[in-house]
């Protein structure tokens, strides 16, 4: 879960890696630390905490060199110390590492080292790695040789980036399983790498990934890649991926996450541009990967996802069911994983990452292979691991989010999932031209509503206001909204710090309702969906045992607004895809009572944007 940077090249390294680490910070935040070769000798400078300690150890005195690595940390083994932060030395300091993944065999390699006379001497797990490099080079080895041969003894997934004094100005990288990618940008005359695309963006944009078992080997002015095998992958070039750099900075929000509700409207419109054909109607999916009679012949859909991109999954599956005709579940990939789910060529397996690099969705994605089960998966990252693993990929296309907490990416993604289950719908013949034009006309009609929506931005602020020193939420709904209230939760958990559950209303009275007194705000989204007249029984349970309503209701619906102490007035809109708008104010609700209380939103703590540890 850490940020990798690396820079090759004619320019000063340490402020190009710190720029990198500063767009990396998201994925993890304990500590940072950067190393820079310069005449024969590498220096280290380690910060423990935010990447702001690193700049004031630095004082504006930046060390010299041109090639560099750099890191910034999720603690997995050892605490956020400085120095347990990356890199690491070998024991005579030729050597420096970062690295993103967990050694497994960490403890019987560090014995073997310390028995061979090498001098470990921080707690982390990846310390072995430069002191094994080290044993490879000094037996003759030379650094990208050493590495793959390191990569033989070390157990577990990784991301690894190295250099030595002894080869200066190369950079070796290598990825192995699925702890996190590795990405290298070609420059002119200079070479980057990065875990993450959007660290690179503001120098290039012409970058390859590598595949699990691939090493490269960059200079300034050369790259080569080799397999775990160390024989030459020939064939690997660089593409040209369109993000454009300026939407990666948070224009005049005082946050990303704010930046990112707001720029919801566009996001969904961007996902469905081009994509929803509205005359004569049809859906245009340009990267489908998987031929009409393979739709055709599935029985069933299982999709999966962690956090919120599980939330935009649970949705997939209604409308699987309800547009595509098709039975449809819905797991969280690790628990997929775990449960051994009967699956096979029959069932079309559909993913959710938002980065296409969490583990425990890429492992369920690498077992529904092994099974032959066809699979698409909906990703916000172009080129991201996921997107090689399944035959064809929905891009949302939001542009990076920055935010630790997903917003736009939800929306998106729930986007993607109702214009996939409109073209399996049509191809599968259950969906006629007719219903399809009423389909994805109702999808065009969510950017304006969203917009609508994000006007309630004020009196959500004045809701938080009155309730942010509540230390318990509820958040109840039913139906399609059931997955919004899990995610209302999940977003004021992340980033106020605040105890919220979300339940399916009609489990309010198997428990929950037990917790409800004067203190305890409950958020009900009562909507005109089919599930209003159930909604308001609950909203009045809830009022009996005098909690405090958030009600986000439908305009005009004044006998439900007058039951709550807070009304939250959504336009009304189709059933299925009205969790694109009361996804909204719930967002907003968390970003306010998150600013309200000081917390650092953009930054939650203990979070990390990409989780690769499982
Ligand atoms: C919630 C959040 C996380 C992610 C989860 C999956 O705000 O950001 O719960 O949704 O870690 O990440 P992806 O979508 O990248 O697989």
């Amino acid at each position: 879960m850490c940020g990798i940077i690396g820079y090759t090249g004619e320019r000063d390294a340490a402020p190009l890696l710190l720029a990198g680490l500063q767009r990396l910070e998201y994925r993890g935040y304990d500590s940072a630390g950067i190393a820079v070769l310069d005449d024969g000798e590498i220096a280290v400078v380690k910060g423990a905490g935010k990447l702001s300690a690193l700049r004031d150890g630095l004082e504006g005195a930046y060390p010299p060199g041109r090639c560099g690595i750099g890191h910034t940390r999720w603690a997995t083994h050892g605490k956020p110390t400085t120095d347990n932060a990356h890199p690491h030395l070998d024991c005579s300091g030729a050597i420096v590492v970062i690295h993103n993944g967990i050694v497994e065999n960490y403890l019987e390699l560090r014995a073997e080292l310390k028995a061979h006379g090498h001098d470990l001497r921080s707690e982390t797990d990846t310390e072995v790695i430069p002191h094994l490099i080290e044993a490879r080079m000094d037996a003759g080895d030379d650094l990208l040789t050493a590495l793959r041969q390191t990569l033989v003894r070390i157990r577990g997934a990784h991301a690894i980036v190295a250099m030595s004094k002894r080869e200066a100005g190369r950079i070796v990288a290598a990825r192995a399983g699925n702890a996190g990618g590795v990405v290298i940008g070609y420059g002119d005359g200079e070479m980057f790498v990065s875990s993450d695309l959007p660290a690179l963006l503001t120098e290039t944009q012409r970058v390859a990934f590598l595949s699990d078992g691939e090493i490269a080997s960059i200079t300034a002015s050369s790259v080569q890649y080799v397999s775990s095998a160390g024989d030459r992958i020939a064939d690997k070039q660089p593409q040209v991926v369109p993000f454009d750099p300026v939407s990666a900075a948070k224009g005049a929000h005082k946050h990303f996450m704010l930046k990112e509700i707001m720029e919801q409207p566009e996001c969904i419109m961007d996902t469905f541009r081009g994509r929803a054909i509205f005359d004569p109607p049809g859906v245009a999916l340009e990267s489908i990967g998987l031929a009409d009679d393979v739709l055709r012949r599935v029985s069933r859909v299982v999709l999966i996802g962690m956090g919120t991109s599980m939330h935009a999954a649970m949705l997939g599956r209604t409308y699987f069911e309800r547009i595509a005709g098709i039975p449809a579940e819905v797991d969280n990939s690790s628990e997929f994983r775990y449960r051994r789910a009967l699956i096979g060529p029959d069932t079309l397996v559909v993913s959710v990452a938002q980065s296409g690099e969490t583990v425990d969705t890429l492992e369920a994605m690498a077992d529904a292979q092994r099974r032959r089960a066809p699979q698409l998966t909906i990703c916000n990252t172009p080129g991201a691991q996921s997107t090689r693993i399944a035959d064809g990929v929905v891009l949302t296309r939001c542009g990076p989010e920055v935010a630790v907490a997903s917003t736009k990416t939800l929306t998106a993604s729930i986007s993607a999932l109702y214009l996939l289950a409109c073209h399996v719908g049509r191809v599968r013949g259950v969906l006629d031209a007719a219903r399809l034009a009423e389909r994805i006309g109702a999808l065009a009609r969510a950017p304006g509503l969203v917009g609508e929506v994000l006007g309630l931005d004020a009196r959500v602020r004045e809701i938080a206001n009155a309730l942010a020193t509540h230390e318990n939420f509820l958040f109840l709904a039913r139906g399609a909204q059931y997955p919004m209230a899990l995610e209302g939760a999940l977003k004021l958990k992340e980033v106020s710090y605040i105890h919220a559950e979300g339940y399916p209303a009609g489990e309010m009275k198997h428990g929950p309702i037990a917790l409800i007194d004067r203190t305890m705000p409950v958020v009900a989204i009562a909507l005109d969906d089919g599930t209003r007249e159930k909604m308001l029984s609950n909203i009045e349970q809830v009022r009996a045992r005098e909690g405090i309503v958030v009600g986000i209701v439908t305009a005009g619906d004044a006998e439900l607004a007058a039951k709550c102490d807070f009304a939250l007035e959504l336009p009304p809109y189709e059933p299925l895809l009205y969790p694109l708008l009361s996804a909204v104010p719930m967002q907003l609700l968390s970003y306010h009572i998150a600013t309200k209380r000081g917390c650092d939103v953009d930054q939650p703590r203990n979070l990390a944007k990409t989780v690769t540890v499982e």
